[in-house]
């Protein structure tokens, strides 16, 4: 299971790269507004540190202007993959582009006929959000069960299901337990999975008694 970090800080990506669980970054509109800086300044840095996939989002929503920026986009970087939104004109643009040899990422997918539609449509990846289904009351880990469920009926399908809009460690598990083939990670996320009160209080516990026998594990 491929780890992207859902963020266009590239200080917070810098350092968790150290981690070495970065296998790409995804960004969108609003996280390229929050960073404050200019799309393709931000999009350049974040794809000469990270070596992975790293998706940049269209915002036109006619096709003739998704394909123009698509294109423009991919040019900033190999690793550039062009994330286009669950519309009519997005999945035309998905089939255009990635005719055109364009990694695809298919975002704002909330049902599974529409993730059956961006298959169909050659798109790399898909970007279910179960977050944002959770917050109007559903289960969005189901979402990716189904996806995963259907797209296995047909091995022609390529597309890769990541998971998006994970709002917690346990979204992690959820959607690694059902075999997405990759989630995308806010960095606070990431850093949580690290975390259990075990683990803090199973240390300090060793340390206290290997403390006590005086001795060191190196010689000197
Ligand atoms: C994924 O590509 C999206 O950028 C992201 O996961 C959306 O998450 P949010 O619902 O927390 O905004």
């Amino acid at each position: 299971m491929k780890f992207f970090v859902d963020t266009a800080d590239v200080t917070e990506i810098r350092s968790l790269i150290e981690t070495g669980f970065v296998d790409g970054v995804t960004t969108n509109p609003s996280l390229i507004a929050k960073s404050g800086r200019p799309l393709q300044e931000v999009l350049k840095e974040i794809c000469e540190l990270v070596s992975g996939p790293v998706s940049a989002e269209v915002t036109a929503t006619d096709l003739e202007g998704m394909l123009k920026e698509g294109r423009f986009l991919a040019k900033i970087a190999p690793n550039i993959t062009i994330k286009v939104p669950l519309t009519p004109n997005g999945l035309k643009a998905c089939r255009q582009l990635t005719k055109e040899g364009t990694s695809v990422n298919v975002t704002l997918c909330f049902s599974a006929g529409q993730a059956l539609l961006a298959a169909k449509a050659g798109a790399t990846y898909i970007s279910p959000f179960i977050g944002r289904l959770d917050d109007i009351g559903e289960t969005g880990s189901d979402l990716i069960h189904q996806i995963i469920e259907i797209y296995s009926h047909y091995p022609y399908f390529t597309t890769q299901v990541l998971a998006a809009s994970i709002r917690s460690p346990l979204h992690v598990v959820e959607v690694a337990r059902i075999g997405a083939h990759v989630a995308t990670i806010p960095p606070k996320i990431l850093h949580q999975l690290y975390q259990h009160p075990l683990t803090d209080k199973g240390l300090v516990d060793f340390l206290a008694d290997w403390e006590k026998t005086g001795q060191s594990i190196l010689p000197g």
